[in-house]
């Protein structure tokens, strides 16, 4: 036998191998963190932009993004808010900590998010003095997790520009096609509230019937994820509602919108 064929050597070997290996994954883990969280918020920004049909061939989404307004606003009193930095703001950390959330009872927590947080980024785009689209995160759980994501409106606070999911766990191919570009596309133009203010827009179970008076705020389901198909539906009903965005939406409408 060989003497390196010893059952001592081979486990130092692989115990060496190990803790070269181990240490390798963790510096970069380390080192790689600041990248890993460059590219999300790109991502993030590249989305806002995708929903409000911002985004423009060639021209970096870092740049396109210096064209949007970010705001905090109070969700309670839908009054923008600037007593908090943006920079500081985390949308889970505020959700979590229960001094800037509240707890959602099961009768109005309809998008599965167990708690609300107090504030919320919104973003403005503004062509000139004129506002051009509102785009405001809304997330709630899907089959698998919770899904992310961003809904832009146009100026009437009703029509829908676009829907984008930047986070989910939904299953490739079926609940997973909420990323499909050509089902994103059919949200364009849909309305979100009834004349007297009703969050209406829903995704059904097939397809919808263009000829019905209901069509303008219906999408086609998703086939084979009625539950993801669900869970969009019920993430919008909430976000847009008395809980979400709705006190935001009246003032802005109203244009009372005051900063505190
Ligand atoms: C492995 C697996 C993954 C699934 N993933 C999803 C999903 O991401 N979203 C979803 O709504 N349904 C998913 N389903 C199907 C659901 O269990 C359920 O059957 C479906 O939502 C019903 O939709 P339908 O009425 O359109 O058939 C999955 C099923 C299996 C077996």
């Amino acid at each position: 036998m060989n003497n390196n064929d010893t059952i001592k050597k081979t486990l130092i070997v692989a115990i060496s191998l190990c803790l070269v290996c181990s240490a390798l994954i963790s510096f970069s883990a380390v080192e790689l963190r600041d990248l890993q969280e460059a590219n999300k918020t790109l991502d993030k920004q590249n989305k806002i932009l995708s929903a409000a049909g911002l985004l423009e061939e060639g021209i970096d989404t870092s740049v396109l993004f210096e064209s949007i307004n970010t705001k905090i606003v109070n969700l309670e009193t839908g009054l923008f808010d600037q007593n908090i930095n943006i920079t500081d703001y985390e949308e889970g950390s505020f959700s979590r900590n229960p001094s800037t959330s509240i707890e959602l009872s099961s009768d109005v927590d309809i998008a599965l998010l167990k708690r609300r947080e107090n504030f919320q980024t919104v973003y403005l785009h503004y062509e000139g003095e004129l506002l051009n689209a509102i785009i405001l995160p809304v997330r709630g759980y899907g089959l698998w997790g919770t899904m992310k994501g961003y809904l832009a409106l146009e100026p009437n606070f009703k029509t829908i520009i676009g829907l984008e999911f930047f986070d989910h766990k939904e299953t490739p191919g079926l609940g997973g096609e909420i990323d499909n570009p050509k089902w994103k596309a059919i949200w364009k133009g849909k309305e979100v509230y009834s004349d007297n203010g009703d969050v209406l827009i829903s995704v059904i179970k097939g397809s919808v019937d263009k000829s019905s008076n209901d069509s303008k705020y219906q999408v086609d389901g998703l086939s084979g994820a009625t539950i993801t198909s669900n869970g969009v539906s019920n993430l919008l009903s909430f976000w847009l509602g008395d809980m979400g965005y709705g006190p935001l939406i009246d003032n802005m409408k109203l244009q009372e919108t005051k900063d505190v």
